[in-house]
């Protein structure tokens, strides 16, 4: 079984740990070692009133037991307060359970706005406020742990919980936005929807199955997805009554209904209806990558087959690309990359330097004392080595230039590049992916400058048309590109202001 996971010196704080589940997880916590805060309002299940009992009597079983722990009875749309709570207490924050919650159960048309709005606050609103305050610390001390809680109701519907439903699948996608955006920073967020018996759900449950479901077997998976040697990040589980089980999505092959130069109409999703919602071998998209890169495929599939629509479950070998598979691993023949300043400055005029930013000057004259590369210079450089005809003579990759577009780039810079030199470039096929309409062809370059390596590049090329050979779709091969640590998110809230 390994040895036992335990919590010393983590600093935990749970959400609506008066009661139920979240009680649970702050004793299980305690038990092994963490610092708990264990807050809670304290009113009912509604959300009417609050106090200070059900916190502090957690906090003195804690304590009885031999753990630390401290209470807070801030409601959690005050998430500031909170996590202030954690660190005058224990001077850090860990991990953070997002579980307070409250029921308002009508069928939907005599939904309130009230009861609208208390319920996305409390759950939603409440998640985003305490894990918002808790997010910056994560981030320095480049570790985190959080857990969104949310139900069956959210995934599948319920009757009579819409206003409930809705919020709880908010959850689900603020987790999986969060599971990207901290990931480089070594904080994991991973959504819940748990079955127990507890306050809230003895009004719909009946006594014994109450007794039977106890929230000890819920914690257990709280206590590991939030343990520094959990690797999850971004899932959804399903857990009760000692059993514990994975969701993903899944999607459909789908049809193309549309073809070139005509208008789509409504008769045509009709006619595809059956091949539209038909699950036989469906794929399973694990990110917004592989979702909107099928829908590019889509366009390019159009475009050269003017729109008659394939059937995608049969995967016609083509001769031309048969050998596709045969190419991974291959090296190119290896390449110098030279270039002098000029090219450098040059470069960097294309991509928009000027003088008229006095911080640009060290890009684009040779004289200023800090002379040097863009960083991303070394993408032309890595680029050279494809560009130089070598990708044509791998078995298997005589392909038509013409046909051949650039899609994502993912560059590592290991030292700033030279101001001017020649650079040794070994590029590779390292994968070469079936993507129906389309071959994509994942080439890495590694760049040194004497031995060192300078920058490494992934450049994935699309080659349209080429597809359907019966390839894999995916690779592990494949380097993420999303924005994720703090330039990048800068970098990224810059583009975004550029673009409103
Ligand atoms: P519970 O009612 O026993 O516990 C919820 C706790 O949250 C209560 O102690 C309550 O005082 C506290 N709370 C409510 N509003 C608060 C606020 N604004 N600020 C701080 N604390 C607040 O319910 P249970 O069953 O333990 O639920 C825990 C979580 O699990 C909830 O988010 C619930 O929606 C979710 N859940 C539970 C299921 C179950 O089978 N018990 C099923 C699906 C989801």
């Amino acid at each position: 079984m390994g040895s036992p996971l335990r919590f010393d010196g983590r600093v935990v704080l749970v959400t609506g740990a008066g009661g139920g589940l979240g009680r649970a997880y702050a004793l299980a916590f305690a038990e092994r070692g963490a610092f708990v805060i264990v807050n809670d309002l304290g009113g009912d299940f509604k959300g009417v009133g609050k106090g200070s009992l059900a916190a502090d009597k957690v906090v003195e079983e804690i304590r009885r037991k031999g753990g630390k722990a401290v209470a807070n009875y801030d409601s959690v749309e005050e998430g500031e307060k909170i996590v202030k709570t954690a660190l005058d207490a224990f001077g850090r924050i860990d991990v953070v359970v997002n579980n307070a919650g409250i029921l308002r159960d009508r069928s939907f048309a005599r939904i309130s706005d009230e009861d609208w709005d208390i319920i996305h606050r409390v759950h939603l609103w409440g998640s985003f406020q305490v894990t918002r305050a808790a997010w910056d610390h994560m981030k320095k001390q480049k570790y985190g742990r959080i857990i969104m809680t949310s139900s069956a109701s959210g995934i599948y519907g319920n009757f009579g919980q819409a206003n409930y439903s809705a919020a709880k699948l908010g959850l689900l996608g603020l987790a999986n936005t969060l599971a990207l955006e901290g990931r480089k920073s070594n904080i994991h967020c991973n959504t819940i929807a748990p079955n127990a018996g507890s306050r809230m759900t003895q009004t719909v449950m009946p006594e014994d199955l109450i007794e039977a479901l106890k929230p000890e077997y819920v914690a257990p998976l709280v206590l590991w997805l939030c343990h520094e040697s959990c690797e999850e990040n971004g899932g959804l589980f399903e857990v009760g009554a000692g059993w514990i089980g994975k969701l993903r999505w899944e999607r459909t092959l789908g049809a193309i209904v549309r073809q070139k130069n005509h208008p789509m109409t409504p008769e045509a999703v009709k006619a595809n209806w059956k091949k539209i919602c038909d699950f036989e071998n469906a794929s399973k998209p694990q990110s917004i990558q592989e979702s909107t890169g099928s829908i590019i495929e889509v366009l390019s599939k159009i475009d050269s087959e003017g729109g008659v629509s394939a059937n995608h479950t049969s995967h016609a070998t083509s001769t031309a690309t048969s050998g596709f598979a045969g190419a991974v691993g291959q090296k190119l023949p290896s390449f110098s990359s030279a270039y002098t300043e000029l090219e450098a400055i040059m470069y960097a005029l294309g991509v928009g330097a000027s003088i008229k930013d006095p911080k640009d000057l060290k890009f684009i004259y040779e004289g200023n004392s800090d002379f040097s590369c863009l960083p991303t210079f070394g993408v032309i450089i890595g680029q050279k080595s494809i560009m130089g005809g070598g990708l044509a003579e791998i078995p298997g990759l005589s392909m038509n230039f013409a046909k051949v577009l650039h899609g994502e780039q993912y560059l590592e810079l290991h030292k700033p590049l030279p101001r001017a030199g020649k650079l040794k470039c070994e590029a590779v096929v390292a994968d070469v992916l079936d993507k129906g309409s389309g071959v994509v062809i994942i080439i890495d370059v590694y760049s040194y400058s004497e031995k060192e390596l300078t920058c490494y590049n992934q450049f994935s090329l699309f080659l349209v048309g080429s597809g359907g050979f019966g390839g894999k779709r995916t690779s592990d091969k494949v380097k993420p590109t999303q924005c994720e640590d703090d330039e990048d998110e800068d970098l990224y809230d810059h583009l975004l202001l550029l673009t409103e």
